[in-house]
């Protein structure tokens, strides 16, 4: 089955470009740019990476993300993925970057998005490998905050398929930004939002109602109201899960308690996703070996994830076509 899953061609739609940050390239680029991380060797950088919850993750995820300096930076940390993806066989990816992380420390939104944009532009020449870029917003800081962002972003329009919500879930609700979205909506930007990670079904629901996605980010909470699993599986609302993620900041205790089969067999557009790879622990195929591993799904199921996530996501339908 190994076997299978190496081979099986897949598509991934929920990836942070500052979650794939290694520690050995994050000491890389701290020589580089003359900077000091607070950790003594690569060892002790994985070490530390143990969570309790998304805050505590979160807190180390966006320390990691100060070495970050220039548009090589961003292009070497885009190209390694880049890399990753076609050793797992990933033929299309969506990812996310998080352009508050960098203003915020005085790095320019351009400086980030160009770095990023040239290594996926390279990933489809050199790897043959499409790709799509989504800017989120940090939903702990300010609607302003996030206005000021949509700002900065409109020169790039032509290389954002759309925007997201990212970052504290509890006590940031989708409302907060309800406005913002509206706006990017009218901008012609698609829009997601992580929603039911942590937080209550009632943010699921509240980000299709308010801010119009098309996609959910996480959404496991759904199973918590059995109406709105229902309803997502009749609208086909995609859902962008993350297995190793949902285990390493405990939202399930154990990947044979995960709810993403059963969400399956309930006729719910459900993706298998790494989302911060390099801090739970692997990649796209670590993620389907771990399902594998504690769930048993058949390679029927396992093939549904990718067609899932080929009808999920934002290409054209002739590239669809082609995948699937
Ligand atoms: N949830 C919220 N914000 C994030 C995540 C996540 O899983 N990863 C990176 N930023
Ligand atoms: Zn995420």
């Amino acid at each position: 089955m190994e076997k299978f899953i190496r081979c099986l061609p897949k598509v991934e739609l929920h990836l942070h470009i500052e979650g794939s940050l290694e520690p050995e390239l994050m000491f890389e680029l701290a020589e580089r740019n003359g900077i000091s991380t607070p950790y003594s060797s690569v060892d002790e950088a994985r070490s530390a990476y143990h969570f309790h919850n998304l805050q505590s993750f979160l807190d180390i995820y966006y320390q990691g993300a100060n070495v970050l300096i220039t548009e090589r930076d961003f292009f070497d940390l885009t190209w390694a993925y880049m890399l990753r993806c076609k050793a797992d066989n990933v033929m299309h990816t969506e990812i996310f970057f998080d352009p508050q992380t960098h203003t915020d420390r005085g790095i320019a939104f351009d400086t980030a998005i160009n770095g990023i944009y040239h290594a996926l532009r390279q990933g489809e020449k050199e790897l043959g490998i499409t790709s799509q870029l989504i800017m989120c917003f940090l939903r702990h800081l300010s609607e302003d905050a996030a206005f000021e962002t949509l700002e900065k972003a409109k020169p790039h329009l032509n290389r954002l398929v759309g925007v997201g919500l990212d970052s504290s879930e509890l006590g940031h609700p989708p409302e907060k930004f309800q406005r913002v979205f509206a706006e990017a909506r009218a901008l012609g930007l698609k829009t997601v939002a992580h929603a039911g990670e942590e937080g209550p079904p009632s943010n699921i629901r509240d980000a299709i109602n308010l801010l119009h996605v098309s996609r959910i980010d996480h959404g496991v909470k759904c199973s918590e109201d059995p109406e709105l699993a229902k309803e997502l599986a009749i609208s086909r609302m995609p859902l962008t899960v993350c297995p190793l993620s949902n285990i390493k900041l405990r939202v399930f205790d154990k990947m044979a308690d995960h709810n993403i089969l059963n969400l399956l067999n309930q006729g719910l557009c459900v993706t298998v996703n790494s989302d911060d790879p390099a801090f739970f622990g692997g990649y796209m195929t670590d993620n389907f070996i771990a399902l594998n591993n504690a769930l048993s799904p058949s390679p029927q199921q396992l093939a549904q994830f990718t067609r899932n996530a080929i009808e999920a996501s934002f290409v054209s339908e002739e590239r669809k076509k082609e995948m699937m």
